[in-house]
C-alpha cells in the first residue's frame, strides 16, 4: 500500500457513502421488484449496490429468472417508473441525510488542500447533491453517461482520478459497494470499504460505519498496513 503522505485527493461515491440514498434506491428497487414478482433478498439489496440503472434492472430480473422475458422497451418504463418512485422519496430530503461525520470529514479535506471528486453511478447525483447542499465541494464529477463500463469495471475511479490530474496512487477512493470497492481496486488506487467487512472484504482499509471515516483513522490505518 502507498503512504498516507502520498495521498493528494479522495475520489468519492455518493449513494452509501455521502448521504443514505442507497436506502431509497433500495427501497425504490424493492417496489419494482414486488411488481415484477421477484423476490427481494438482501443478497440482490447488496448486488444492486453501486450498478447503473439498466444493469440493476437486469440483475433483478436474473435474479427471478425473467431476463428474457420483456422488450428492451418495456425494460427502460420499468427502468423509468423506479426512477419516479426515486425521485419521489428524495422529494423531501435535504442535509439531514448526509451519513453521520461526512459533511465534517468533507470539510477537513478541503481545509488541508486535498481534491475532491465524484465517482458515482447516478444520474441523478447532480441534484442529490444539490439537495444536501455539498455541491460546491463537488466540481469534479463524472458524468455517468460518459462511461463505457459500470462498476465493478475500473474506469469510474479512474477518470475520477484523472480530473483531479492525479495519479491513482495519489488517490484514496470510498466505496459502500462490493462493486465499487473491485472499481477502486481496478483503478489502482487506495480502498476504503465503508459497510460490512465481510461484504466489502476486498477493500484495503474498512470501516463499520461513516462515523468512523477521518483523515486520522485513514492514517492511523495506512501506517497499520504498512508497517504489518
Ligand atoms: C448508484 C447507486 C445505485 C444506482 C446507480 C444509478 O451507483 O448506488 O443503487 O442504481 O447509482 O443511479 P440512478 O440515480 O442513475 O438510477
Ligand atoms: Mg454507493
Amino acid at each position: 500500500m502507498v503512504k498516507f503522505e502520498q495521498i493528494k485527493g479522495f475520489v468519492f461515491d455518493l449513494d452509501g457513502v455521502i448521504a443514505d440514498t442507497s436506502v431509497y434506491h433500495g427501497k425504490a428497487w424493492h417496489q419494482l421488484a414486488d411488481e415484477l414478482g421477484v423476490t427481494w433478498t438482501e443478497q440482490l439489496a447488496n448486488d444492486l449496490k453501486g450498478v447503473s440503472r439498466m444493469d440493476s434492472l437486469e440483475l433483478i430480473l436474473k435474479a427471478g429468472g425473467k431476463e428474457n422475458d420483456y422488450t428492451l422497451e418495456e425494460k427502460e418504463k420499468y427502468a423509468a417508473e423506479k426512477n419516479t418512485n426515486y425521485l419521489n422519496l428524495l422529494k423531501d430530503m435535504d442535509k439531514s441525510a448526509i451519513l453521520p461525520g461526512m459533511a465534517d470529514f468533507i470539510a477537513s479535506l478541503e481545509e488541508h488542500d486535498y481534491k475532491l471528486s465524484l465517482a458515482s453511478a447516478s444520474k441523478n447525483s447532480p441534484l442529490v447533491l444539490e439537495q444536501l447542499g455539498l455541491a460546491q465541494y463537488f466540481k469534479n464529477r463524472i458524468d455517468p453517461a460518459t462511461l463505457k463500463h459500470g462498476k465493478p469495471d475500473p474506469e469510474i475511479f479512474a477518470r475520477g482520478a484523472e480530473v483531479l490530474g492525479l495519479k491513482p496512487e495519489e488517490c484514496i477512493g470510498l466505496e459502500d459497494a462490493s462493486a465499487g470497492v473491485k472499481s477502486i481496486n481496478g483503478a489502482g488506487e487506495t480502498s476504503v470499504g465503508i459497510g460490512d467487512p465481510e461484504i466489502l472484504h476486498e477493500a484495503d482499509i474498512n470501516f463499520t460505519d461513516t462515523s468512523q471515516v477521518t483523515l486520522d483513522n485513514i492514517k492511523k490505518a495506512m501506517d497499520k498496513v504498512e508497517m504489518s
